[in-house]
Formats: structure tokens, sequence, C-alpha cells
């Protein structure tokens, strides 16, 4: 695996699919990113909130499956589920860091439980029989992710949406300094989703027997430690 630097937010990073269920997961992904364009139109924060909630679901559905089939088959994962695990839990901060921002309204709050209830299963059901297809459509939905939080960023730089102050959070997970923008928390987590755009696609690429490419590197947060550590 080759980490680079500067990947983080190069809007031109884009896997052309091959085959059939790339084009499938291409395919599900603009569906999804017309939806989201309808609905939210120029709310990020609002996007940013209703959109992680799925984002944290297929790391934690991919960590699941993977450590069934260890089990199952009796076999080293090669860090599959801790990178799966630490992406769905990155994806929950993000979640964590907006909803300090930006506080979702009662439809939405709705809209997010029914959207869990059929993406949960629809994601569950496609990785257990295309895992390949499944780890391509995460690294499609993160290459938009990459687009949405810089179409934030010139939303903030052009004043439509207000630079407030980071909140307490984000300043703890990225260990940002104490006067950190929320321009400076989109910019970190947008360097996550280009992170796991490029696992995932790495990830497919691997089942494929294809070469895994370069991957963005991921900006350091803190672990999130068990509750037995905490209080030793
Ligand atoms: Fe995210
Ligand atoms: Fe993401």
């Amino acid at each position: 695996m080759t980490v680079d630097a500067t990947l983080h937010n190069d809007l031109r990073v884009h896997y052309s699919p091959v085959g059939a269920s790339d084009r499938f997961a291409l395919g599900v992904t603009k569906f999804l990113r017309f939806i989201a364009d309808t609905f939210f139109a120029r709310k990020y924060g609002h996007r940013a909130v209703v959109l992680e909630t799925v984002a944290a679901v297929p790391g934690m559905v991919g960590a699941t499956l993977n450590h069934l089939r260890g089990l199952r088959r009796m076999q080293d994962d090669k860090g599959w589920i801790r990178t799966l695990m630490d992406e769905a839990e990155n994806e929950r901060m993000h979640l964590m860091t907006f909803v300090a921002v930006c506080q979702p309204t009662p439809f939405e709050r709705l809209m997010v439980i029914a959207a869990q209830g059929v993406f949960y299963f629809f994601f569950f059901g496609l990785y257990l029989i295309a895992p390949k297809t499944a780890h391509r459509l995460v690294g499609y939905f993160e290459e938009e992710a990459v687009i949405s939080y810089t179409h934030y960023l010139a939303e903030i730089d052009d004043g439509r949406s207000p630079n407030v102050g980071a909140p307490a959070i984000a300043i703890r997970y990225w260990n940002l300094p104490a006067d950190a923008t929320l321009r400076d928390v989109i910019l970190v987590v947008r360097a996550d989703e280009a992170h796991h755009r490029d696992v995932n696609h790495g990830f497919a690429n691997e089942m494929a027997g294809l070469p895994q490419g370069t991957v963005a590197a991921c900006p350091p947060h803190v672990d999130l430690v068990p509750i037995w550590r905490m209080s030793a």
C-alpha cells in the first residue's frame, strides 16, 4: 500500500469502473447522490449529519462479516477487521462532530431511522454475496463525500455559512488547536473521506486481483478506548 499525503483534496481521483459490478456500484452511488442533491440542495450542515449516519454503517458491516468469516475459516483477517472498525468509528465521530454544529429537523431524524432500516440490510446482503462490489460502492460513496465537503468549504469561504468554532469533540478527536474552526474540521473530515475512498477501492482491487493503487494519508486521530482502559 503506497500512502500519499497530497491526495486528500484531489477531486479528480476517480476509479474508472471495470465490468458490471463496478458499474452497478457507480450507478447506485450516482442515484443516491441525485436524491441527496435534490433533498438537501445547499444545506450542507444538515446533509453532513444525515449522510454521516449512513456512512458509518458499511465499516461495521464489513468488520462483522470479516470477523465471522475469520471464525468460520479459522484464518487471519490481514488487518481488515480493525481497519473497517476504525472507519466505522471515524464516520461516527464525523456524525458526533456535525451534530454539535447543526441540529437535524424532526423530519430528518425520521429519515435517518428509515434510511438505516433500508441501508443496513441492503449493504449487509450486498457484502454477503458480493463483497468486492460492496467495497467498490463505499469507494464511490467516498469520492462523492470528498466532493460534497469541498462544496461545504466553498460555502464557508464565500460567507454563505458561518465559520463557527470547532466543536470540542472534534478538537479532542483530531487533536486540533483550541482555536480551530469549522473550516479546519471540514478539511480533516474530507481527508478522512479521501483515505476511506482509497482504502475501499484498494480492498475491492485486492479481491479482484488488481493493483492496490495509492492511498491518501489518514489524518491522525486519537484511538477510542474501551471503558476499562478509561478508568484504569
Ligand atoms: Fe464521513
Ligand atoms: Fe465517508
